[in-house]
């Protein structure tokens, strides 16, 4: 049925020097990005939006892998009429898919979440794949407070995640495996030991529901939180959050995972660039280490669009030089000169 190999997928999306554009936001949440812009949100608009930064040629061919789409996205045309999955792939990137239908209430686990989606999944996916989507998304949401999280709430995520990632594999789909520790839950002021202790724990529970699955762990990409302080009690260093990140992902990530893609996750634009960085200057890991950031990718590009066709040029050029930071970052090159001299 397939002729592309999962594992030379899962190698391209973690290629030298690029990553991942995370621009799968629900409807619900691109509402609020476009409201932080005064910018309804209609079906046009989005696809005005995100046909920008596809188009945004020097971006897309040179720093960005794949893009994660939202299913309305993927069903949408350029306003020329070219599909925008086209767009991605003449840009040399590949098209991939959200596929989970967000993170609900867990019953009897006030506080956390459970991410649903599994039901049809089998089906979605084979009609996905006729769509061009070559890799997926899930994503896990674990909470941490007081007496949180409860190894119930990440068993049960780590199961789904499993399910997903085995589903994926059998249509021909790379797996991007997401179990997000939140750094800007509430309260929000956990330490980065907390950080370091519950990502282990859940790192090591989703590894043992992969193998419990049968999934290649060569055939997919995970896609982690970095170890770092609550939002509400930034303290721990660049440095700190690079060695932490690494020591964590090199004591539960096996070498047979071909990449590691992060999430940003609420960290500014310069922050998370910073602590890719970091990583990767300093460290030698067996798997490459990128981005797949959402909002740390966006932003500014977001801004300087503003809804207005004549700051299209100016949207790409935010995009393209964020996608540059990030891409010498995943090098392990960038320096803060550089954001000054842009
Ligand atoms: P952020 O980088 O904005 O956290 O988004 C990445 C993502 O895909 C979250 O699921």
């Amino acid at each position: 049925m397939t002729t592309e190999r999962l594992e030379d997928i899962a190698v391209a999306m973690v290629a030298d020097g690029k990553g991942i554009l995370a621009a799968d936001e629900s409807s619900g949440t691109i509402k609020k990005r476009f409201d932080s812009i005064q910018v309804e949100s209609t079906a046009d608009t989005r696809r005005d939006y995100r046909e920008m930064l596809f188009r945004a040629d020097d971006a897309m061919k040179n720093y960005i892998s794949g893009v994660i789409l939202y299913d309305e996205t993927l069903r949408q045309k350029a306003v020329d009429g070219t599909p925008l999955a086209e767009l991605i792939k003449a840009a040399g990137s590949i098209p991939g898919i959200k596929v989970d239908a967000g993170a609900k209430d867990l019953p009897n686990f006030p506080g956390e979440s459970i991410t649903e989606g599994l039901d049809g999944l089998r089906e979605r996916l084979q009609e996905y794949y006729g769509l061009g989507a070559r890799f997926a998304k899930w994503r896990g949401v674990i909470a941490i407070s007081d007496g949180l999280p409860t190894w119930g709430a990440v068993k049960q995520n780590a199961q789904a995640l499993a399910r997903y990632a085995a589903l994926c594999q059998e249509a021909g789909i790379v797996p991007i495996v997401e179990p997000e520790v939140l750094m800007d839950g509430k309260p929000g002021d956990h330490s980065i030991d907390r950080c370091y202790d519950v990502t282990e724990w859940v790192l090591k529970t989703v590894f043992t529901e992969l193998y419990d699955a049968r999934v290649s762990l060569e055939g997919m990409i995970l896609k982690p939180n970095m170890v770092i302080d609550g939002k509400n009690a930034r303290k721990a260093s660049v440095e700190e959050v690079a060695e932490k990140t690494v020591r964590c992902l090199k004591a539960t990530v096996p070498a047979s995972v071909p990449g590691i893609a992060f999430l940003s996750g609420g960290q500014s634009d310069e922050e998370a660039t910073a602590h890719l960085s970091a990583m990767n200057s300093a460290y030698d890991m067996p798997w490459k280490l990128t981005f797949s950031y959402g909002r740390a990718l966006q932003a500014a590009a977001l801004k300087a669009w503003g809804g207005k066709t004549e700051n299209v040029a100016a949207g790409q050029r935010a995009f393209a030089h964020r996608a540059r930071m990030n891409s010498m970052a995943a090098a392990g090159t960038w320096k803060t000169d550089l954001e000054k001299a842009a």
